[in-house]
């Protein structure tokens, strides 16, 4: 491993995150031994600490979450020795002092200086607090060791993202800070790249030469769940688009890197956010389509709608489904639309990126072959199934000459035995070997939001009058049809398996 001595400080250890996703990939990383033996986790929460109820209650999730199911007895035994709990409050500052008497501890028995990760797993209110905290106790400056990950929401408009950024950075160096953005993370994603830039057969015709239109859809069937206070303050585009949907439209239509050094490959993506045209004001409603959920059916079970779901306000005009359509202003995508939208409560889980060519210039064969014709599809499926499926025109076998479309099939399944690694296992290791390069530089988040900010503020300033507008369980509301439908296109559903 090329890990250094580390202790990783989790900051709101009693949370969901800690218990689902940080832990299980933690401790998956280090039964893969990408982890040194000098290694802690010190929790940090508001809860008293009770013995080793801490350690206990992480082991559940661990069993709960872990792509590997349960874990075994010794593997347990020996991990949990990295686990410690520190209880405060995250305003005080004897709880910093707490943390670097712990600190000190370990740099001791181990006789190194460790690198120290402070992970804000904590709801954003707390995050300047913490970073104020983390600068005045010192703990902020051991050389350039210390690193801050900060989740998302990372600020909740332009402005408030400017003002975490700039706050940050009188305590921090941005190559000390790492925004997580998860969907980086995921092996799909991290895919595109190699998809476009490792291959010679695809990029010469990846421009407006060759490409009709892009969409991108990320559909869940999940609800609000019990994240309604937070939601409420967000929706779907904050929430969706303003990060995971936007680093997915930058990785298909950046330009190729030189190399995949961070800088160089976020300076690739940050040009993408900059080109994007922008959407005035009078044109929200035409570039933009927003939905709320009512109650329908889920899998053959009844659903709830947004306003009666859990801390949800019976009138709330919050979006949980947003739709875009947006164009690039570079000589790559000149007039190239891209379409994109998200929604909770959607009839599928789905995350899929589908290219869709122009047609042939010239249709040689007659009517009677080309009845089933279709345009060339490129589908990259990002999950539930992870894989690539390219569509073309075949023969279909006969006496006579008939076209039908078929797929050339990459699926992740069949190609591959070894299970894949989550996105918080990729993203924690790169966290702790120092390489930002799957992370949101602090000029890519301000990109993102300039791009969203006119349809945030149309949105917030009319709300909608026809919220809910559309059922659970369904593909969103028909607005959304409406706006891929003028452009003579329809959103892709394409058989995933
Ligand atoms: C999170 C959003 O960032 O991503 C959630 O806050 C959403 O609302 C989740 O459900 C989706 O992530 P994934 O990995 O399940 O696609």
């Amino acid at each position: 491993t090329k890990v250094k001595p580390t202790i990783i400080i989790i900051l709101g250890a009693t949370g969901d995150l800690t218990w689902r996703k940080l832990i299980p990939a933690i401790y998956n990383l280090w039964l893969d031994k990408w982890i040194p033996d000098e290694f802690a986790v010190i929790g940090v929460g508001r809860q008293e600490n009770t013995g080793n109820e801490f350690q206990k209650h992480l082991r559940e999730g661990l069993d709960k979450f872990s792509r590997r199911g349960e874990s075994k007895k010794n593997d347990w035994d020996q991990f949990e020795k990295c686990l410690s709990y520190q209880s405060g409050d995250f305003n005080n500052v004897s709880t910093y002092r707490a943390i670097e008497k712990q600190i000190n501890l370990f740099e001791k028995k181990w006789k190194v200086t460790a690198n120290l990760i402070f992970y804000l797993a904590v709801p954003p209110i707390f995050f300047e607090e913490i970073a104020l905290k983390l600068g005045s106790s010192g703990l902020a400056d051991n050389k350039l060791q210390s690193r801050i990950v900060i989740e998302k929401p990372f600020g909740h408009d332009l402005e408030s993202a400017k003002h975490l950024n700039n706050l940050l950075h009188t305590i921090f160096d941005e190559s000390q800070i790492y925004r997580i953005d998860h969907y980086l993370g995921k092996e799909t994603v991290q895919n595109i790249l190699a998809f476009r830039f490792a291959n010679a057969l695809f990029e010469p015709i990846w421009n407006r030469n060759y490409i009709d239109h892009v969409q991108i859809t990320v559909a869940e069937q999940l609800g609000v769940e019990n994240r309604g206070n937070y939601y409420e303050t967000a929706g779907a585009l904050r929430d969706m688009i303003q990060n995971h949907l936007l680093q997915l439209l930058c990785l298909v239509t950046m330009e190729p890197p030189v190399s995949f050094e961070a800088d160089e490959v976020r300076n690739r993506k940050v040009d993408v956010l900059n080109a994007l045209r922008k959407i005035r004001p009078e044109g929200v409603r035409q570039f933009a389509v927003r939905g709320q959920y009512g109650a329908g059916w889920i899998k053959g079970k009844k659903a709830k709608g947004y306003r009666e779901e859990n801390d949800v306000s019976k009138d709330s005009t919050k979006e949980t489904f947003a739709a875009l359509k947006l164009f690039i202003d570079n000589w790559r995508w000149q007039g190239v639309p891209f379409y994109l939208r998200t929604g909770k409560r959607m009839n599928e889980t789905n995350s899929v990126i589908t290219i869709q060519f122009k047609p042939v210039p010239h249709q040689s064969f007659p009517p009677e072959a080309t009845g089933y014709w279709q345009p060339n599809r490129l589908v990259l499926n990002i999950q539930p199934h992870m894989g690539i499926r390219m569509r073309f025109q075949a023969k279909r076998p006969g006496l006579t000459m008939l076209l039908y479309p078929v797929d050339m099939q990459f699926n992740y399944n069949e190609s591959y035995t070894s299970g894949t690694p989550e996105a918080y296992e990729t993203l924690l290791l790169d966290i702790m070997e120092g390489d930002s390069t799957l992370f949101m530089r602090s000029d890519q988040v301000e990109a993102a939001w300039k791009t969203l900010m006119p349809v945030i503020n149309s949105w917030d300033r009319n709300p909608s009058v026809n919220f809910p507008n559309y059922e659970a369980g369904t593909q969103g509301p028909e607005d959304a049809e409406a706006l891929i439908a003028k452009d003579g296109h329809s959103w892709i559903v394409m058989p995933q398996e």
